[in-house]
């Protein structure tokens, strides 16, 4: 039996505003994400990458066309479990501490103190951030924060993980040991992944591309002679 997708998006468009001012950031974009599907979503400033993130969160709803989550049946929420999103911007609750700010999504779906503190500090010693478990947001720097909510995401186990520009502001090699782990952690539980990027060396360590332009999105596919590599990786690795 063919698994069912986690996500299916079908002639999506979200227009932000009305009438003068109205901004088509998506216009009818048809695409599927499929179990332990691995993906990067690359394009420029403005062309609608996080706007689609958000619907394929279920954080968002489109103005027209439909998104369906149809590996997690019946709708039950307002927006499906098993899908975790790291924001592009800060997201971390302020009175909160670190290892408070990782466990608490744990707490809100009913996991008992002790074991999300520790699934908490699993995640953060993944991403060698044990040192910052009791520090508070505001004395974090930018790239640390990003990679706390990183370790949020992953602590919740997800099917499918969404990283909206998670390498934003880290360096070079931070960012490849952020994307290391992302790429481990998501082969160790099979879950699916689909991360927005600017940066190209972060694009090419995906299995598949999709590009958006426009509100626009395009699939990169394999040369020919290769297409059975692709075949359920969403296309081709990211290329220059
Ligand atoms: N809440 C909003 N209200 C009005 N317009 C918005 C809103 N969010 C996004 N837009 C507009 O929608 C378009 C797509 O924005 P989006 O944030 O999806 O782009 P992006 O590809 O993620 O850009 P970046 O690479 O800069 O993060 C842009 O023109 C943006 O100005
Ligand atoms: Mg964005």
């Amino acid at each position: 039996m063919i698994d069912a997708p986690l996500v299916r998006c079908e002639r999506v468009a979200k227009t932000y505003g009305s009438g003068g001012s109205a901004v088509v950031a998506l216009h009818g974009v048809s695409c599927e994400i499929g179990p332990g599907q691995q993906l990067a979503i690359m394009g420029p400033s403005g062309s609608g990458k996080s706007t689609l993130l958000h619907l394929i969160a279920g954080l968002d709803t489109p103005t027209s066309g439909s998104v369906t989550w149809p590996a997690f049946g019946p709708r039950r929420s307002l927006r499906p479990a098993n899908i975790a999103l790291v924001l592009q911007g800060p997201s971390l609750l302020p009175p909160l501490d670190v290892v408070e700010n990782v466990a608490f999504p744990l707490l809100l779906v009913g996991i008992d103190e002790g074991e999300a503190n520790d699934r908490a500090r699993a995640a953060l010693a993944r991403l060698d951030l044990a040192g910052l478990a009791n520090k508070l947001p505001e004395e974090l720097s930018g790239g640390q924060a990003q990679r706390v909510a990183i370790a949020r995401a992953l602590a919740q186990g997800p099917r499918l993980l969404l990283a909206d520009e998670p390498t934003g502001q880290l360096d070079h090699g931070t960012a490849t040991a952020v994307v290391d782990t992302l790429i481990e952690a998501a082969a160790h539980t099979g879950a699916a992944m689909v991360v927005s990027t600017h940066d190209p060396a972060v694009g090419e360590r995906f299995a598949g591309c999709w590009r958006v332009a426009d509100g626009r999105l395009s699939v990169d596919e394999m040369p020919a002679s290769t297409s059975t590599a692709a075949a359920g990786s969403g296309g081709a690795p990211c290329s220059a």
